[in-house]
């Protein structure tokens, strides 16, 4: 009997090689495989074997009857009229079907105008120096010459923290400049990107949460033309082209003198536009020299050392540059805006 199975299994083999059809190799599979079939038939008979051959039979059979199974398998995958994408043998490849488009992730315009500021500044020799959004009032407010209780606090509407005592959400990057001043010392050139918080009513120009950025420097006889020419290369690299900048008075407690830095519209050229209320400047950048006690905070000598510090909103800057006239689409998670950088 195992030699029957044995030419059992050879005579399938060749007859499904040999098959051309579907419909011929299901006809096969139902003479070897099937209920009545060949296997089945021979399979009856094991009763008349003797103990000892039984169990080699049994797995004998079992190993044929898993062969063939595979083999149809096989060739009724080969003889099948295939679709597109399967590996059958009549495979074809339509050229004419447009191609499948891959979903592919991008960059959000902060980081975008972000990775373009940080370039600018590296290539004048600055450092990028992240810091902590959670932060104290000391170098959030009071190392930055805006001790308790100080009037100057109620510009920035801050986010206190419940638990923490003297932990703030931090209002401004400026929280850096006293932190990097202990770390590197002076000279120093280094900017600082970051989020910050405020405890803002959120309209079309005003968030709880956005996004600064701010720069350094101090060196020996640093002064207003250094933060002008850094100011102007900004500009130029962030808007491929000559912006002009207006420096103004302004009150910034950890910087004397200080400066509101207008930019020239970029929008209208100048000429007026509703971005910058028909005036043709847009206010976008606080600065200064840094404030002797801000400095001597740093641990330096304000007697031999001096520098520029300055601030903007990076959101603002990406609202100028991309023509966003609602910065509640930032955060807003609408695919419909994000999706156009
Ligand atoms: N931190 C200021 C703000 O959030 C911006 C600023 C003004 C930064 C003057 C500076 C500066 O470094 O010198 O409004």
């Amino acid at each position: 009997m195992l030699n029957e199975l044995k030419k059992l299994k050879d005579q399938a083999i060749k007859e499904i090689q040999k098959s051309k059809a579907l419909d011929q190799l299901r006809g096969l599979e139902v003479k070897y495989l099937g209920r009545k079939g060949e296997l089945t038939k021979l399979l009856r008979r094991v009763k008349d074997l003797t103990i000892e051959e039984k169990p080699k039979f049994g797995q004998l059979a079992n190993e044929v009857k898993q062969e063939l199974s595979r083999l149809f398998l096989d060739f009724k995958d080969r003889l099948e009229p295939s679709t597109p994408g399967s590996s059958g043998a009549g495979e074809y490849l339509d050229l004419t079907l447009p191609g499948r488009r891959y979903l592919q992730g991008h960059l959000h315009p902060h980081t975008l105008i972000q990775y373009q500021l940080e370039e600018i500044f590296s290539n004048m020799g600055f450092l990028v120096l992240e810091g902590p959004e959670l932060e104290s009032e000391y170098y959030n407010f009071e190392s930055l010459n805006v001790p308790p209780a100080h009037p100057a606090r109620d510009i920035q509407d801050t986010f206190f923290i419940k638990d923490k005592a003297n932990q703030v959400l931090r209002t401004q990057t400026s929280n850096q400049q006293v932190r990097v001043m202990e770390k590197y010392g002076a000279p120093l050139r280094a900017v600082f990107p970051g989020r910050v918080f405020r405890n803002e009513a959120t309209d079309s120009s005003h968030e709880t949460t956005f996004y600064q950025w701010e720069g350094l420097m101090i060196d020996k006889d640093i002064s207003i033309a250094h933060l002008i020419s850094t100011m102007k290369t900004m500009l130029k690299g962030i808007f491929k082209q000559e912006v002009a900048v207006r420096l103004r008075p302004g009150y910034f407690p950890f910087v004397e003198p200080g400066f509101e830095v207008d930019v020239s519209c970029v929008i209208c050229q100048g000429k007026g536009c509703t971005v910058c209320k028909k005036s043709g400047w847009v206010e976008m950048i606080g600065s200064g020299l840094v404030h002797p006690s801000v400095l001597r905070a740093g641990g330096l000598n304000p007697e031999k050392y001096s520098g520029f510090a300055f601030g903007m909103g990076l959101t603002r800057l990406a609202m100028m540059k991309y023509g966003i006239d609602d910065i509640r689409l930032f955060l807003s998670g609408d695919l419909r805006f994000l999706n156009q950088f």
